[in-house]
């Protein structure tokens, strides 16, 4: 796996800071992935992140200057893994994929501890605590991740699995 897509809506919450915390980790394991983030939606094109996800990335160390733009279809040629936050998103990716369904994945799919099909919520309409939380969930997702990658476990899923939406 050498490059990493995170998806939600808006691209100024959720995966600025899970792209954010990504780049953050693989720095610190030595590990050379491309990383990058996209919205579903194209509300907030050019934005930087929301300052609440601003003020929460950089408290966990992130680098959070990243511009908000939309998915692309060429997107599921260019990386190897998009990983989306929640289940809407999720579909959104898969009616773009064609062939590559098997690239898009849910973020807390990677957090051992969380229960098959979890989301990582929208917290845009929440207060600071929402981001806190989001923050912690997108740490342990982005631990588990990295666990696989560098266990060279397979991080998608096979090909028979696009249908399965
Ligand atoms: P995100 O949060 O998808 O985590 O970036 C949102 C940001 C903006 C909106 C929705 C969700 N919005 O409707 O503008």
């Amino acid at each position: 796996m050498q490059s990493v897509l995170f998806v939600c809506l808006g691209n100024i919450c959720r995966s600025p800071l899970a792209e954010g915390i990504f780049r953050r980790e693989a720095l610190s394991r030595g590990l050379d992935i491309e990383i990058d983030s996209a919205g579903t939606g194209d509300y907030h094109i050019g934005s930087l992140p929301d300052h609440r996800a601003i003020a929460e990335g950089r408290q966990r160390g992130c680098d959070m200057s990243m511009r908000a733009r939309q998915v692309d279809v060429e997107d599921f040629d260019r990386f190897d893994l998009i990983v989306a936050m929640d289940g809407a998103n999720r579909r959104n990716l898969l009616r773009l994929a064609g062939a590559n369904g098997h690239k898009v994945r849910l973020m807390r799919d990677f957090d051992s501890g969380a229960a098959l099909g979890a989301e990582v919520p929208d917290p845009y309409y929440g207060g600071p605590a929402e981001f806190v939380e989001v923050g912690d969930m997108l740490e342990r997702a982005v631990a588990g991740l990295l666990d696989q990658v560098e266990a060279g476990a397979p991080v998608t899923r096979p090909e028979q699995g696009t249908m399965d939406m």
